[in-house]
């Protein structure tokens, strides 16, 4: 079997006009959506997230503010950041980008964040109305694969699932999700026993680990005809790769996302759609 590709490009185009058009209309009615980013510190990759994000929101049409701190930025002088924003009602979105500065304690920065310009959908609360079946504003990494799936019709309704990867940014929420769409969910990590086992007998393994001497994925790891949804990035000689050795799941695989050109661009254009339904729902707050 060679596996078809799951297109991160056309699937983040499509939602890409869908959003435009939205922000669109929110003008028409009077409401110019805004993103506002904050980074501490100059980490280069960081960096580079904070750039990407500002310029796909211009693109849409989402205005930006661009928060940009010195490294050694207290805790204090940042809730006092997050608190302005959470009360600017010209701001809609606000993303805090991870991770922060070790003198920083990052739940409590979260935790701060105004539930309903919770773009990155990371505080308890949209944690908690995930786990509820009621999310609105959720992670941006895992509800872009199950737009994947959705776009391409993939089913996971009785599937068995295993994800790599137990963080709060991908694999928790995406467990949630997955279940919520009737899959049976295991979520491994480093101290999983019998790793191999599991994940032969899934129909759908969803690889985060992001470090290819700790894990890479093969087509002799994969059962025939599984689903390969790859989210980890690492350099393999300064070349951006996935975990899956594409070339050698593509053989074994029936659905695989290639790296780069799948879940990133996804990542991406969830936060553009967060930001647009973070802008309605201010809207019909303001009513
Ligand atoms: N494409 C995108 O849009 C996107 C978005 C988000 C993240 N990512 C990428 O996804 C990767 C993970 O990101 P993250 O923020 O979730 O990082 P993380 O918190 O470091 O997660 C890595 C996960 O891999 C697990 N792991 C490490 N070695 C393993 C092994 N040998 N066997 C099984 N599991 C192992 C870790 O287990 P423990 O918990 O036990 O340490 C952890 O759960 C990174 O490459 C990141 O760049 C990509």
């Amino acid at each position: 079997m060679v596996a078809r590709i799951i297109d991160g490009k056309v699937v983040s185009t499509d939602i890409k006009a869908r959003v435009t058009k939205a922000v669109r209309e929110l003008k028409e009615n009077g409401v110019q959506p805004c993103l506002a980013t904050v980074l501490v510190g100059d980490d280069p990759a960081s960096t580079t997230y904070i750039r990407s994000k500002q310029s796909d929101a211009k693109e849409v049409g989402i205005t930006t503010r661009d928060h940009r701190l010195a490294a050694e930025f207290k805790q204090d002088e940042l809730l006092e950041l997050v608190h302005s924003l959470n009360r600017d009602h010209e701001v809609h979105g606000v993303l805090v980008q991870l991770p922060l500065p070790k003198q920083i304690d990052e739940f409590e920065i979260i935790a701060a964040l105004n539930p309903f310009k919770d773009v990155d959908g990371l505080t308890p609360y949209n944690s908690g109305m995930l786990q509820s079946g009621m999310g609105l504003l959720k992670p941006c990494t895992p509800s872009g694969i199950m737009e994947l799936l959705h776009y391409y019709r993939i089913d996971v309704a009785g599937m068995d699932a295993v994800i790599v990867n137990r963080s709060n940014l991908v694999g928790k929420p995406l467990a949630l999700m997955l279940l919520e769409q009737n899959a049976t969910v295991i979520i491994c990590h480093s101290k999983t026993k019998n790793l191999g086992e599991k994940l032969l007998n899934a129909d759908l393994v969803v690889t985060a680990v992001g470090n290819r001497e700790r894990f890479t994925l093969n087509a002799e790891m994969i059962k025939e005809g599984a689903i390969v949804i790859d989210v980890g990035t690492s350099r393999i000689n300064n070349k951006l790769v996935g975990d899956a050795d594409f070339e050698s799941v593509k053989q074994k695989a029936s659905w695989v996302t290639p790296v780069p050109g799948g879940v990133g661009l996804m990542t991406r254009v969830m936060l553009l759609k967060n930001t647009v339904t973070a802008a309605s729902i201010a809207k019909e707050m303001s009513r």
